[in-house]
């Protein structure tokens, strides 16, 4: 059974759409742990628009489980990550413009920056995982650069709202996974995974981590603000 690897990003955007010094991703982390995730991850984007560079160290500093650092490739981001040293590093593509992270990387075995940053930081002992399309082609090309790990991107799973187009989604990622584990890559898998759709990915052969945030997230606002209102109304009540 896959593992639950818990993204705190989201934390993260609601305290820089305030400016403010809360919720804290650490925090967050913090409760992930007890609830049971296995792993932690964050993605420090270029324009640093949810977590930052405290974040991340201060994670790195206390977590009892480990920590997934998501990052695109570039030279900036692979000194961080060299500086930082997280249990691993996921590359992902990174546009400015797009909300989330759309897609999964263009993978290519003869690119030199991406077998370079792969190189530089599993030499480190940091194993890299690569955000692919669940595509054999993909697949072949992230072996081929010498990654340990791939991230099945579920994005198009997750959008497909009919159960024809889904259980088609599936079945591809399901191809996926035994193509990867035929390689020896380990394999995870994330992007939209919820409530209703998270148990079909985790069963998937040789699925070994969910990497689940928004619909996390989103679920602990509604489950929590009950609580959360009643609290301020006896501070203000006295
Ligand atoms: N995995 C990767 C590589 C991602 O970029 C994201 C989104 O930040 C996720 C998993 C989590 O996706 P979601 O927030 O839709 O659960």
């Amino acid at each position: 059974m896959a593992t639950l690897g818990v993204n705190i990003d989201h934390v993260a955007t609601l305290r820089q759409a305030r400016g403010t010094q809360y919720p804290d991703p650490i925090e967050a982390a913090v409760l992930a742990q007890l609830g049971g995730a296995d792993q932690i991850t964050v993605h420090l984007r270029e324009d640093r628009r949810h977590i930052v560079d405290r974040d991340v160290r201060l994670l790195r500093s206390f977590l009892q489980v480990p920590l997934n650092l998501e990052i695109a490739c570039t030279a900036e981001m692979l000194s961080f990550a060299l500086e930082i040293r997280p249990d691993m590093v996921t590359l992902v593509p990174e546009k400015r413009e797009e909300r989330t992270t759309e897609g999964g990387l263009a993978v290519n075995r003869n690119n030199a920056e991406l077998k370079n940053t792969i190189e530089k930081l599993q030499n480190k002992g940091i194993p890299v995982s690569l955000f692919i399309e669940p595509e054999a082609h993909d697949i072949e090309e992230s072996h081929g650069l010498g990654a340990k790990m791939i991230e099945l991107h579920t994005g198009k799973f997750a959008e497909n709202s009919s159960n024809e187009n889904e259980s088609t989604e599936l079945k591809r990622i399901e191809k996926a996974c035994i193509a990867a584990h035929n390689l020896g890559l380990i394999v995870h898998a994330g992007h939209g995974l919820n409530y209703r759709n998270a148990k079909a990915v985790a069963k998937l052969p040789f699925m070994q981590d969910l990497n689940i945030g928004h619909s996390i997230v989103a679920r602990a606002v509604l489950v929590g603000l009950e609580r959360a209102v009643r609290e301020m109304k006896e501070l203000i009540r006295g």
